[in-house]
């Protein structure tokens, strides 16, 4: 299965910081946004993904994740001229989805937890699949129904009567016939290909398939001032009381089996002295020790 990370769009809730840094460059703590849905990618066992941004902001991301290398992957690039819709990532990603399955995650979503997505992925053949997360004021989200075998009965964009309280996230899943689906849909009243019409063609079709996420997993999204600081507050918190990263790429990679010790001590040699740097070597320590790597979760 291939990844795509989609980190466009306008950010202007986050003004003025977006004015010359797009949203997904954004810290989350001590790590670029970015780094959080690559690495939900990564821990699903995904090693081909495509990034999708600004003309203006995508030569940043090129300087900051290079070719992938450095984590045994390999990213692509490409352009989404104007925030078009979330849905429009699999006409600009045609070439590279190439008649695969594929994961997207939107670029300012993070999750921690046990979510299984490597199961999920590895266990994928047909249809599409959404997440359904249970949320405070579902009024203000994409909202999920289905029934007790996972199948779909309903998504509704805001609903004034919401049916349930799950929340679907930037996070989903699709067959080799996304592409084809993705060119059938017509800009919507606001000028976007929505994911929701998307979603709304596998549904009619019965080929929609909810997983519902469980209260021990955290979706954060980071889309304002207030949901970015709560971010970087909860990423911290963790990461201070555990002593372990959440989304290290080069621990992911390396756990993974993507690159190997040596690749590994090599990454972290050509890291400025950082805090970061001094994590990645210690993993370095504890593989030549013969010491268990942390378990990873996602
Ligand atoms: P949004 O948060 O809906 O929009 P935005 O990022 O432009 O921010 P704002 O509302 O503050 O202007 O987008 C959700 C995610 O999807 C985000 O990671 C950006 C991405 N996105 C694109 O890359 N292209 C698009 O056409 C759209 C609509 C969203």
């Amino acid at each position: 299965m291939k990844g795509i990370v989609l980190a466009g769009g306008a950010g202007t809730r986050l003004y003025p910081l977006t004015t010359v840094a797009s949203k997904q460059l954004q810290p989350v703590y001590d790590k670029p946004m970015v780094y959080y849905p690559l690495a939900t990618l990564m821990l699903a066992g995904i090693d081909e993904i495509l990034l999708i941004s600004t003309p203006d902001d995508l030569p940043r991301y090129r300087e900051l994740l290079g070719d992938g290398s450095a984590w045994g992957i390999r990213i692509d690039y490409a352009l989404q001229p104007r925030p078009a819709g979330i849905a429009q990532a699999f006409l600009i990603g045609e070439g590279f989805i190439g008649g695969d399955s594929v994961a997207m995650v939107l670029g300012d979503n993070i999750f921690y937890g046990r979510i299984g997505l490597d199961e999920i992925v590895a266990n994928f053949t047909k249809g599409a699949i959404v997440f359904g997360y249970p949320v405070e004021d579902p009024r203000r989200y994409g909202i999920v129904e289905f029934d007790d075998d996972g199948h779909v009965v309903s998504i509704e964009e805001k609903p004034e009567v919401p049916r349930t309280n799950l929340a679907v996230p930037g996070l989903y899943i699709y067959d080799r016939c996304v592409v084809e689906h993705a060119r059938a849909l017509a800009p919507s009243p606001r000028g976007e290909l929505e994911i929701s019409d998307l979603n709304r063609r596998y549904l009619e079709r019965g080929e929609l398939h909810g997983i519902r996420l469980g209260r021990g997993i955290a979706w954060l999204d980071s889309g304002t001032h207030e949901s970015l600081l709560e971010s970087s507050n909860f990423i911290a918190t963790i990461e201070r009381r555990q002593g372990l990263k959440i989304a290290c790429l080069e621990e992911i990679a390396f756990n993974k089996g993507f690159i190997d010790i040596g690749h590994l001590t090599r990454t972290a040699r050509a890291m400025p002295s950082s805090p970061y740097r001094r994590y990645v070597e210690r993993i370095v320590e504890g593989a030549q020790n013969g010491e268990p790597l942390p378990q990873l979760i996602g």
